[in-house]
């Protein structure tokens, strides 16, 4: 046992199947990540997606986190990267609102398993670190104003990882307008990873020009999305999937001055979605959902932790 400042006390490890942890978060009711695992979902969701590992023979790489949170993206990221290749140069931007949560996964050691934890431990005490092989920088405040300092920048990332809260819960960083900002910062053969396969979140995404795809369900029954400026080598989304973007859950989030809150982003949609001729998305889903035990399991739109079992807290290794 070793202990942990008072600060920090708000956010505690939850053990999470592939035995990476995690926390929850009181004020969203969600865990950060998927209950299947911390470190799995970060593989799986966002490096595979965003092909870093072919990427990794290129001699430089830059990469947007958004919402960086304790890390576990960037971090998988620049694992993956240098096991391939030391010595390609990555630049890293990551996008986080509370800098008490990538602390407090420091504070508790979560990320023993991987060599680079002190350039994680610098990144988060000192929100840079410049060294022969990385640039990275933790811009602390809300995404939809420090994208704008990322786009001012001319930062054109190869690989961007899209990781809010739920868009229930945090609808403010799936809109068309945040996700617009967002494209601006993807290069032209770059792609954007997400967990979420929410058709409002697809809508939203192809509102900017972007080309969708399908990424592997992972543990849970429902894939995710990747996104790029060209279809061609993106995985194709099933003919179930297709139908659920012409039903009224795919009209998107809006805040059309990037600073609206949740509640008025919420109350706005569900306004459109009352007044809209669209499918009702209950009915698109009696008509896919197989019977019991029987074809394809329907599509679920998730959060990190909807309806899933309470995971046990502890401490790490
Ligand atoms: C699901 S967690 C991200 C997990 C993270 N990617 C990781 O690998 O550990 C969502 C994060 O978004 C942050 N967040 C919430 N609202 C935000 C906002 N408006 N701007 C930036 N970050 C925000 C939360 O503090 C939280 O750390």
């Amino acid at each position: 046992m070793f202990e942990v400042m008072k600060e920090f006390e708000d956010f505690v490890p939850k053990l999470t199947n592939d035995g990476s942890f995690t926390f929850f978060s009181d004020e969203y009711g969600e865990l950060f990540h998927s209950y299947h695992g911390a470190r799995q979902e970060a593989e799986l969701k966002f490096v595979e997606p965003t092909h870093l590992a072919q990427k990794a023979r290129e001699p430089s790489l830059r990469i947007l986190d958004i919402c960086y949170g304790l890390g576990y993206n960037t971090a998988t990221a620049l694992a993956t990267i240098w096991t391939i290749n030391p010595n390609c140069c990555v630049e890293v931007v990551g996008l986080e609102l509370n800098p008490t949560v990538p602390q407090a996964a420091i504070a508790h050691q979560l990320f023993s398993w991987t060599s680079i934890f002190q350039i994680l431990t610098q990144l988060v005490a000192e929100h840079q670190v410049q060294t022969d092989y990385l640039k990275a920088t933790l811009l602390i405040g809300d995404a939809r104003a420090t994208i704008e300092q990322v786009q001012r920048s001319g930062f054109q990332a190869d690989a961007i990882f899209l990781d809010p809260f739920s868009p229930p819960n945090c609808p403010q960083l799936w809109t068309v307008e945040f996700l617009e900002r967002v494209s601006k910062c993807l290069c032209l053969d770059g792609r954007i990873a997400t967990y979420s396969c929410a058709a409002a979140v697809r809508t939203g995404l192809m509102a900017t020009g972007l080309q969708i795809g399908s990424t592997q369900p992972v543990g849970r029954r429902s894939p995710g999305t990747v996104a790029s400026w060209v279809a061609s080598d993106l995985p194709v989304l099933s003919r179930q999937e297709q139908e659920h973007l012409v039903t009224r859950a795919a009209i998107p989030y809006r805040d059309p001055h990037l600073c609206d809150t949740a509640a008025v982003i919420l109350h706005r949609r569900q306004e459109e979605q009352h007044a809209s001729l669209l499918e009702p998305t209950s009915n698109w889903r009696k008509r896919t959902s197989p019977k019991k035990g029987v074809g394809e399991p329907a599509l679920q739109e998730g959060s990190h932790c909807v309806g899933e079992p309470a995971l046990q807290e502890g401490l790490p290794p």
